[in-house]
Order: C-alpha cells, then sequence, then structure tokens
C-alpha cells in the first residue's frame, strides 16, 4: 500500500511539484493527499489547485501564537489521518505544542549535508566553511531545529566559481530528485534502515563514491 501523506509548504513549491511528478509514475511507493500551507496566495497552492490536492492555508499571522498554530496544524494533521507529514519548504519551526499534539512521523528535506549548515543560508555557509561538497539531506522532524535522524543525503562537489547562486541552482535540481528518491528507499528499507547516502552527478543520483 503507498504510504498516504500530507505535504506542508510555504513557498513556490518546487519540491512538492517533483514529489507531485514522481507520485503518478508506476509504483510510485507514496500519495499525496493533501496540501497544508501557512500564507496564501502561494506557488503550493496553486500547484495543488493544478493537481487536484485538497489544499488548506492556516494563515500564520491569524494565530495569536506560535503555540496556537502548532495545535491547529496539529489538528488539521490529525483529521487527514496521513501515515507521513512531508516538510517540502515549510518555512516554519514546529514547536512543542505541535509534537504533543500530533502523532504523526514528519520528513524535511533541507538544503545542506546535515549535521553541517542548519538553518537558513546554507549555500552562504558552505561557501564560508570553504567546504568541498554540499548537498541536500532527508530527515525526520524532531523538535530539534534540522536535528532529526537522516534518512538519506545526497552531494555535489563545490566548484572553486561556484556563488551562493550557482550553488542554489544545482542542490534544488538535486533535491527534486532527492526527496521522491528517499520515499522509494523508505517504503523498500523501512524507517530504521541506516540513512542512503548518494551523490548528484549534475543529472542523477548515484551511489556515493
Ligand atoms: C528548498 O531548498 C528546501 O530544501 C528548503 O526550502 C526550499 C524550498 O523550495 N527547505 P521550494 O518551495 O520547494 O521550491
Amino acid at each position: 500500500m503507498p504510504l498516504r501523506c500530507l505535504v506542508l509548504a510555504s513557498g513556490r513549491g518546487s519540491n512538492f511539484q517533483a514529489l507531485l511528478e514522481a507520485s503518478v509514475r508506476p509504483q510510485a511507493p507514496y500519495s499525496l493527499e493533501a496540501l497544508v500551507t501557512d500564507r496564501t496566495p502561494c506557488g503550493a497552492e496553486a500547484l495543488a489547485a493544478r493537481w487536484q490536492v485538497p489544499a488548506k492555508c492556516l494563515p500564520y499571522r491569524d494565530f495569536s501564537s506560535r503555540a496556537a498554530f502548532d495545535k491547529a496544524l496539529a489538528h488539521r494533521v490529525r483529521a487527514a489521518a496521513p501515515d507521513l507529514v512531508l516538510c517540502a519548504g515549510f518555512m516554519r519551526v514546529l514547536g512543542p505544542a505541535f509534537f504533543e499534539a500530533c502523532p504523526t512521523p514528519l520528513l524535511n528535506i533541507h538544503p545542506s549535508l546535515l549535521p553541517a549548515h542548519r538553518g537558513l543560508y546554507t549555500h552562504r555557509q558552505t561557501l564560508e566553511a570553504g567546504d568541498a561538497f554540499h548537498g541536500a539531506s532527508v530527515h525526520w522532524v524532531t523538535p530539534e531545529l534540522d536535528g532529526g535522524p537522516l534518512l538519506a543525503q545526497a552531494r555535489l562537489p563545490v566548484a572553486p566559481e561556484d556563488t551562493e547562486s550557482s550553488l542554489a541552482v544545482r542542490v534544488l535540481e538535486l533535491e527534486h530528485a532527492l526527496y521522491p528518491r528517499a520515499l522509494s528507499y523508505l517504503a523498500e528499507a523501512g524507517p530504521a534502515a541506516r540513512p542512503l547516502m548518494l551523490a548528484w552527478d549534475g543529472e542523477a543520483l548515484v551511489p556515493w563514491p
């Protein structure tokens, strides 16, 4: 049975789109049942309309506190009863009130080789650190920001001429391949499997050399 997933997104939704496209391939290991956003309008919401995925917005600004938002979001997830929540460019840090009220496991995609470079501006952090490799990670979401266990990671080499914007383009392309691949790995190997380590050759994910 495919994993029934609910997606959380805040912005343009290119990862949501990659997940949507992979979800209609034969034998896809997951289905996308619903989208929840924290702002409207946004690109992810428009994609949901195009793909006929039921979407709901919980506008963050309408809530009196982060805890109130977290509780409403947890309630919304529980009502949809998915097997899994997929954060795809969801720009809210979930607090204790969410985790207390929602037992559903969550995955997130983050544009760095975690545990390196948590938080924002990861391309800049990578360049400033002088790293030889950059990439993206799919990890379980815990109350610790970008600190949950890894499910899958893919890397690419940083070139001497790379800038924040050139890295942003290449890492995003890698992310679009990695998130669906991580879900296939989860379906095959189970949640306790060791992390899947991959590399991006510019066109496809290949085994980590
Ligand atoms: C991606 O880089 C994702 O890893 C990060 O936010 C960005 C969202 O992009 N969490 P998009 O909305 O999926 O295009």
